[in-house]
């Protein structure tokens, strides 16, 4: 392999030197599989044998400058089935030529220098189908019976300019075969057309490039040869090259009598009278087709028009095609338009026309499919006021004004408004754009409206009929839309708004019968479910190329769509990409994945609350475990009682004898004696405290000493439980302690709650306590040792600072020394026993229950659970042992 391609490099180069010095560098193109070699327009003037691969089946060797085929050309390869060499200068193809190529299909030796026909070279070519070898210099084109071999030939073109006689049996080889087209070259060089040319043929499409200017007498001939055979198309080129027929001699008599489709004539001159001739016999004939391509048209001077009918009034075709007319005098021939009124499908391109007349429009009253595009038309050049369009044009159904110059579609409307029967409008390609305030009326129902490529603004919408089933509005430079258009259009299916401007898709947009959306190519950057909720019927959307905003409502639209299903993204997914944020810019959006967390908006509030619940339920947790909210409670009832103590100052009860009366009940005396009080005497600096056990006047009446000792004290400290409130006298001293604190500060009493009660559960009678339950704030006993302390501390706090308490007797002076040093406590001297034989006590009226206290009696009242234990002495003791607990500070 290597040696090979050395070699042929080798060869290569010593040929380009030796043999090809203008050649230039480039040798074939090869393709990948080595089937085919592209060597077209190399200045080639030998066939580069060494480069071509023998397992080529495809060689273009065309506008190159080969002269001379030669024998071992082609040798090398066998699989050769399409070869190319037109437009070379080839006057020899050798004998052997093709004889290795069997299956050789397609030979183009179109416009090359053959002065015959290479039969001898061709006729191995047993699967030839196509072979144009015309334009050669032949001056004959004669078949010999080589033609015979090739039993699938579909395609022939033959002959050139130099042949000038067509004879007789010259087409005898293909007497048997059926082609698909024939074509014949003589150009004006004809001479002699012996008739019986073209009796043999069959095909179905005959090309006949036979310029008849000096003979015209030829084309009776032809047609009459052509007589009773049956084709698609017959096209004649060039019928008459060089000069307009001017005899009178019908020329086109025999195409009555032909069964032909298309009757094509291409290029050529043509007058009003060989125009009128074939109309006329258009007339008699089968043919529905008729197409003039790039004619020259002239009018007659002999042209004879009477003031009677024209001459063509009924020519019967489907389709009329006058496309590249030099002369637009083609369209008003013989000055009226009969023979347009019974063609159904009228396209005139291209034919520079620049205006209607108004009895054009009432002549074609046959026409169903009138297409002007490409004509350079003008609004006034089709609507012309003067004309009344009512009634015209009863049967067209599409209106094609596509590639003009139109510019207001209200004029326009005012056209074809009137057509009953119109539907679709093709108006692409011109410069419509603002109706200002022009009003257009539609009276038909339009249901198809091609309008591409114009420069529509928003108030256009206004003149487009709302029959719409099928809008077309894509490259109008559309930066808006009219959704007032699209409520009244609701009947759209199918709507195209591609490489416009739109900047957003607006958010009321209803269109409850669209299926089909194209949005491709625009501004927007933000499109989401939202978007299409109007458009419950949509399944199509075609939206690529716009600047994406790569947000989670694009990714959920994306999901919902491509996923689910429900519309049918047709572009997706190669032109969707972002735009924004800047560093996702030209991600594609099936790249960008923003993670569910971040776009489910459910998933987000799910975790949120999770998040919630949890954090709560762990502070929770935290509360449960340290007690914070009681911290937190104590620590604020301290900071409230110190600004208290700051805001009423100092010295404010220099007429106090105690800093506290503390008032407990039986059962809670252990703990008023061994917690409550050690902690608040044993402290330093100590309180002075009152508790009826060891401080109440011996031989004083109860109440009295109760109403003294409250009224000497500060403070007055209620050690609320379930036992203090079934105490009758506790319920006195608190009594009492409020009727002082009416006149007083309510806040000189602090309730001390040691076991949680609830007020609502308290007897009514105790309404007083459970008010001051409910209102003043309270010190709770915590079980917990720890918080004990905090306890303490808030006790003090609220008790405020107990040297600030002017003392003038020395005794007590000394007495709270003593109690400060907290070694050795001695009983005041002060603290009798009390008293037996205490006077009866007057309770309270509301009382249920009248506690009979007598003296001498250290029993409860029986019917009293409880009482305030007068009588239990203090165990010093205790105090001492326990004096540590209450050092917070
Ligand atoms: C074509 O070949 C002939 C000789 O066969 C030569 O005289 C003529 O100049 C060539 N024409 C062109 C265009 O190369
Ligand atoms: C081949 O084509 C060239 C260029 O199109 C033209 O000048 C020449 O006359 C043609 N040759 C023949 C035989 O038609
Ligand atoms: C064509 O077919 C007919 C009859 O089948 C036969 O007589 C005639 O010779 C054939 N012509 C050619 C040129 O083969
Ligand atoms: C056609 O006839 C005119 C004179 O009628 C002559 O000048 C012209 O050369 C002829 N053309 C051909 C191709 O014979
Ligand atoms: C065409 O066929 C019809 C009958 O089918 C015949 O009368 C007529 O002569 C034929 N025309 C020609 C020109 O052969
Ligand atoms: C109108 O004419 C243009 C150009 O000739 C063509 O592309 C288009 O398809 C036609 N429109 C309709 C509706 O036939
Ligand atoms: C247009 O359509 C409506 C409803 O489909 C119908 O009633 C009306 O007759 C139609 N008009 C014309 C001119 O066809």
């Amino acid at each position: 392999q290597l040696m090979f391609t050395f070699l042929s490099l080798v060869f290569g180069f010593q040929a380009t030197l030796l043999l090809l010095p203008d050649r230039s560098e480039q040798s074939c193109l090869i393709s990948a599989d080595q089937r085919a070699a592209n060597c077209q327009g190399f200045r080639l003037q030998r066939v580069p044998v060494e480069d071509l691969p023998p397992s080529l089946e495809v060689l273009d060797l065309s506008y190159n400058m080969l002269q001379i085929i030669q024998n071992p050309d082609f040798a090398g390869l066998p699989l050769l089935r399409v070869l190319s060499l037109q437009f070379n200068n080839i006057s020899l193809i050798e004998d052997e030529a093709f004889r290795d190529n069997p299956l050789l299909e397609d030979v183009n030796i179109f416009n090359n220098s053959l002065t015959t026909i290479p039969s001898k070279a061709l006729a191995p070519l047993s699967r030839l189908q196509n072979l144009d070898m015309s334009n050669n210099l032949y001056t004959e084109a004669t078949l010999d019976d080589t033609v015979l071999n090739f039993k699938n030939l579909k395609v022939l073109s033959m002959g050139g300019p130099y042949v000038s006689i067509l004879k007789t049996g010259d087409l005898n080889a293909l007497q048997n075969v059926s082609l698909e087209k024939f074509a014949i070259k003589t150009g004006s060089s004809l001479n002699v057309y012996e008739p019986g040319y073209l009796k043999n043929i069959q095909t179905k499409n005959m090309w006949l490039d036979v310029a008849i200017d000096n003979r015209s007498s030829a084309l009776p001939l032809i047609l009459k040869d052509l007589a009773n055979k049956t084709f698609s198309v017959l096209r004649f080129r060039n019928l008459f090259e060089f000069k307009y027929y001017t005899d009178k001699e019908d020329i086109f008599d025999g195409l009555k009598f032909i069964n032909c489709q298309q009757l094509i004539f291409y290029r050529g001159k043509f007058n009003e009278e060989l125009l009128r001739m074939a109309l006329v016999n258009l007339q008699k004939s089968s043919i529905k087709f008729l197409g003039l391509l790039f004619i020259d048209f002239a009018r007659s001077q002999t042209f004879v028009h009477t003031d009677q009918a024209s001459s063509v009034t009924n020519l019967q075709l489907e389709m009329l095609v006058l496309s590249d007319i030099s002369n637009p005098d083609i369209l008003r021939f013989d000055w009226r338009f009969t023979w347009l009124n019974k063609i159904r499908h009228l396209r005139v391109h291209n034919v520079n026309f620049n205006s209607v007349p108004c009895d054009a429009w009432e002549e074609m009253n046959g026409v169903e499919i009138l297409d002007v595009s490409k004509n350079q038309l003008e609004d006034r050049f089709l609507f012309n006021q003067q004309c009344d369009y009512r009634e015209t044009m009863p049967s067209l159904h599409t209106f094609n004004l596509s590639t003009n110059q139109l510019t207001s579609l209200s004029s326009f409307a005012s056209l074809a408004g009137e057509f009953k029967h119109l539907q679709t409008i093709d108006i692409s390609y011109n410069q419509l754009g603002s109706e200002g305030n022009n009003v257009c009326s539609w009276k038909q129902n339009i249901t198809t409206v091609i309008a591409h490529h114009n420069i529509f603004v928003i108030d256009s919408f206004k003149c487009l009929p709302t029959t719409v089933l099928y809008l077309d509005l894509s490259y109008c430079n559309l930066d808006q839309l009219d959704m007032h258009y699209f409520e009244k259009a609701a009947g759209l299916k199918e709507i195209y708004l591609s490489g416009n401007k739109i900047k957003f898709i607006p958010s009321g947009w209803r269109s409850p019968n669209l299926n089909s959306l194209a949005l491709d190519g625009n501004s927007f950057g933000i499109i989401s479910m939202n978007s299409f909720k109007g458009m419950p019927s949509l399944e199509q959307l075609r939206a690529g190329n716009n600047p994406y905003h790569c947000t989670c409502d694009l990714h959920t639209f994306i999901q919902e769509t491509t996923v689910k299903g429900k519309v049918q993204i047709t572009d997706w997914p190669e032109n969707y990409r972002c735009y924004y944020p800047a560093d996702l810019l030209n991600t594609m959006v099936s790249k960008y994945f923003p993670g569910h967390v971040a776009c489910d908006i459910r998933l987000v509030i799910v975790i949120s609350v999770v998040t919630t619940a949890v954090f709560v339920l762990a502070i929770m947790l935290m509360c449960y475990l340290f007690n914070i909210p009681w911290y937190a409670k104590a620590t604020y009832q301290i900071i409230r009682a110190k600004y208290r103590a700051h805001k009423d100052g100092a010295g404010m009860s220099a007429e106090y004898t105690f800093h506290a009366f503390i008032s407990y009940s039986h059962s809670d005396a252990d703990w008023v004696r061994d917690k409550l009080l050690p902690c608040l005497e044993n402290c330093k600096p100590s309180y002075r405290i009152c508790i009826h056990e060891r401080d109440f006047m011996p031989g004083k009446w109860i109440i009295d000493n109760i109403i003294d000792n409250i009224e000497n004290s500060h403070k007055v400290i209620f050690v609320l439980s379930r036992h203090f409130v079934n105490s009758e006298w506790c319920n006195y001293e608190l009594y009492f302690a409020q009727q002082r604190a009416i006149g007083k500060n309510l806040r000189d009493v602090i309730l001390v709650v040691k076991e949680p009660i609830d007020p609502k559960s308290l007897p009514s009678k105790y309404c007083k306590l459970k008010k001051m339950l409910n209102t003043k704030t309270y010190l709770e006993w915590p079980e917990q040792p720890k918080q004990q302390a905090f306890f303490w501390a808030q006790l003090r706090s609220v008790m405020g600072k107990p040297n600030l308490l002017k003392q003038n007797s020395v005794i007590e002076n000394r007495r709270v020394s003593k109690l400060s040093r907290a070694s050795v406590i001695e009983l005041p001297e002060e603290n009798p026993r009390p008293a037996d034989g205490e006077p009866k006590m007057d309770p309270d009226p509301e009382a249920e229950v009248k506690p009979q206290i007598t003296a001498g009696t250290e029993e409860l009242p029986e019917r009293n659970t409880e009482n305030c234990s007068l009588r239990m002495p203090l165990e010093h003791s205790q105090v001492c042992s326990l004096t540590h607990d209450c050092g917070f500070e």
